[in-house]
């Protein structure tokens, strides 16, 4: 039986790091994290004994430089794939300056969807982009791959279209914290209603949205030159990355072209059997 000394000590030791070191309780009971800019964003475990406000603390004295630690509470979700956070240490809102490959991105991850798990992916991607193309991003956020194409590519225009008004007006901000590049347009508003607006022939469109990119792979070949690059998104089961390149095929024949060839890149952990994965294809 535990006595009302015995719980108010268990509960003193929750709410207050009980002398363990901060290290101690972060190696403990933080299962992974992300840092953007001067905040971070850590995932706590479930059957963690410390107070969350505690592991903020504990976490943010491992790691100095930081002003704001958030828990994850959820996936992302919605439209705008929003992740869900719950401040637990530290101060101030959630707008952050962060650098990723060079470039100054302004982020608010409460009201924008943003992960630097993938700066190495966009890397790859503008790797790919060859001189003089017409690039278009569906799905362009606050324009981390725009920016990247735009940074270490020769591309001639490179057009983002977003639907989160937040994340639109970040787009621009962050157009003018890089402003030595000048080949980037971005607009808001729906794929749907904003890319049949746009004159087509692009050499290369990229659709960062896994799981629903495929209801748009319509508009995307309408849109795409014969003999150009698409690059589809998706979320794979392990040994099942034939599934999205299937899916491209299928849209392809519904639209009266022709997959050409086609690779998959897988470029990031979604749990422990399921990986983001790249389709890097050619269309006739
Ligand atoms: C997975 S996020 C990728 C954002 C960005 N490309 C990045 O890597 O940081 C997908 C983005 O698509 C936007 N989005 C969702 N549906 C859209 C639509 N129908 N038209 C335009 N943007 C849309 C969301 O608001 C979100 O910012």
């Amino acid at each position: 039986m535990i006595t009302d000394l015995q719980h108010e000590n268990r509960k003193a030791m929750t709410m207050n790091s009980g002398g363990v070191s901060p290290a101690t309780i972060v190696e403990e009971v933080v299962r992974g994290y992300d840092i953007i800019g001067d905040v971070a964003i850590v995932k706590i475990a479930k059957e963690s004994r410390w107070d969350t406000e505690v592991v903020g603390r504990a976490f943010r004295k491992t790691r100095p430089y930081l002003r704001l630690v958030a828990r994850r509470v959820g996936d992302c979700k919605g439209e705008f794939r929003l992740m869900p956070l719950e401040r637990i240490a530290g101060s101030g809102d959630f707008t952050t300056l962060h650098k990723e490959y060079g470039l100054r991105l302004h982020v608010d991850p409460s009201r924008v969807y943003y992960s630097p798990r993938s700066g190495a992916e966009r890397f790859r991607l503008a790797g790919l982009v060859g001189g003089k193309e017409r690039v278009l991003v569906m799905f362009s956020g606050i324009a981390p791959l725009p920016l990247m194409i735009a940074r270490y590519s020769d591309a001639a225009q490179i057009i983002g279209i977003e639907k989160n008004p937040y994340a639109h007006q970040l787009a621009l901000k962050n157009l003018r914290a890089n402003a030595y590049i000048d080949t980037i347009r971005v607009y808001e508003g729906d794929v749907a209603q904003r890319m049949p607006e746009l004159n087509g022939g692009f050499d290369r469109i990229v659709m960062p949205l896994p799981v629903s990119a495929a209801d748009y792979l319509g508009l995307a070949l309408e849109l795409l030159r014969p003999g150009g690059w698409l690059h589809y998104y998706d979320f794979c089961e392990k040994g099942k990355f034939k599934g999205a390149e299937a899916a491209v095929s299928a849209a392809c024949t519904r639209m009266g072209r022709k997959l050409a060839s086609s690779t998959v890149h897988a470029c990031g952990h979604v749990s422990v059997h399921k990986y983001r994965a790249c389709v890097d294809a050619v269309i006739e």
